[in-house]
């Protein structure tokens, strides 16, 4: 099979690309990404020396440039990890998370139903559904639970979601959608609190919790994510909706302790900053579908990707501290400087 892969060389893009050279090594594996700030060829480095593996620079909201992406390489299934994907940025800016969100899964879409497909995935997430109370553990989000979203990052993300299952419904594109909890793990972009979290803890540098750290997140290690949307591409039915998480919820300033006991740096580098705006309590992933009818389980438990993820951080410094060197201090200044 021919399968593209829009926002590969993104966090999660990146880890399916390898997931799938590892393990369906008779699919050619095409990567479409604009390279934004997040993108990063050198995760790709590896890729880029197996012959069954293609890079194509190139924008999802560009109609032109999608539509050579479709009579050049003539996909069977199209993965669409291509986003703008941090929530603070979209609070900052949300006008580009509706271009590239909405817009560009459209254009997607235009194209599977222009040159037709085996598949369309969208690679959503839990945000879709808004946020639980913290008071009530016992409820989860299931594939039925109502969009309900809180910032311009979740709306955009919800607004693909339904133009997805428009196509699917109108034009009878076979489309699939999974919606996951927050993903950790090596390539992780450093905006984001694990990341964030290890690599200024290395530096001896402020870690700045939002609020009072309460806010619960139900974390997957990126690998499980993978490996679910490898199921649901080749498995998984036409027009459903598949929820994808590990029922493993904690509190933000318990995963930012654990990161600093497991360095062995002391807890007085947390400061307290000021919370998000509009900042969702918790999320929580009831995956008893994608569990039961595809079979799938996470596998990593949290003690042990969290530990897996701080070596990777530890061992590449170099992927890293490019990053860091570049505009990302200008992001920094811009959202903790006078926080
Ligand atoms: P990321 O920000 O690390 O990577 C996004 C990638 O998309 C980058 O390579 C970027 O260059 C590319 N991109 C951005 N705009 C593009 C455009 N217009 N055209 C082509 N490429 C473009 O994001 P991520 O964390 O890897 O998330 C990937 C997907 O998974 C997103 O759709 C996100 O909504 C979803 N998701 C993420 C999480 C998470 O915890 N990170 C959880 C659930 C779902
Ligand atoms: P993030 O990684 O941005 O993912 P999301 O908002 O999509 O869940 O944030 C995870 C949680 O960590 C969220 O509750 C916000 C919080 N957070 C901090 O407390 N400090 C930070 O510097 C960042 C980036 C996030």
């Amino acid at each position: 099979m021919n399968i593209v892969v829009t926002g590969g060389a993104g966090f999660i893009g990146a880890n399916f690309v390898y997931f799938l050279l590892k393990n369906r090594p008779s699919d050619k594996v095409i990567c479409f990404d604009a390279l934004t700030y997040a993108g990063n060829l050198e995760t790709l480095a590896t890729a880029q020396f197996m012959p069954n593996f293609k890079f194509i620079r190139g924008d999802i909201s560009d109609r032109a440039a999608v539509d050579e992406l479709f009579t050049t390489m003539r996909p069977d299934v199209v993965v669409n990890f291509a986003a703008e994907s941090h929530v603070d940025r979209s609070i900052d800016d949300p006008e580009l998370f509706l271009r590239t969100n909405i817009i560009g899964t459209s254009v997607l879409l235009d194209a599977c139903k222009k040159y037709g497909i085996k598949r369309f995935h969208q690679v959503s997430t839990d945000e879709v559904y808004g946020d639980l109370p913290l008071d009530k553990p016992e409820l989860f989000f299931t594939e039925t639970t109502n969009l309900h979203t809180s910032s311009p990052y979740s709306a955009s993300k919800a607004s693909a979601d339904l133009l997805v299952q428009a196509y699917g419904r109108t034009y009878g594109i076979p489309a699939t959608i999974s919606r996951c909890s927050n993903n950790y793990g090596p390539y992780h972009f450093p905006e984001k609190l694990i990341p964030l979290m290890i690599i200024n803890a290395l530096n001896d540098k402020k870690l700045p919790v939002y609020g009072e750290g309460k806010n619960v997140r139900d974390w997957l290690y990126v690998e499980d994510h993978c490996r679910a949307i490898d199921m649901i591409i080749r498995h998984g039915r036409d027009g459903e909706v598949y929820n994808v998480g590990g029922h493993n919820e904690r509190a933000n300033i318990d995963v930012v302790e654990m990161i600093l006991h497991i360095l062995g740096k002391p807890e007085s580098l947390i400061e307290f900053v000021t919370d998000r705006k509009g900042h969702d309590l918790r999320y929580a992933i009831d995956p008893s579908k994608i569990e039961h009818e595809l079979g799938w389980k996470p596998k990593v438990k949290f003690e042990d990707g969290i530990k897996r993820t701080i070596d990777w951080y530890v061992e590449h410094e170099d992927w890293w501290k490019k990053i860091i060197s570049g505009e990302y201090q200008q992001y920094y200044e811009k959202m903790y400087g006078n926080r």
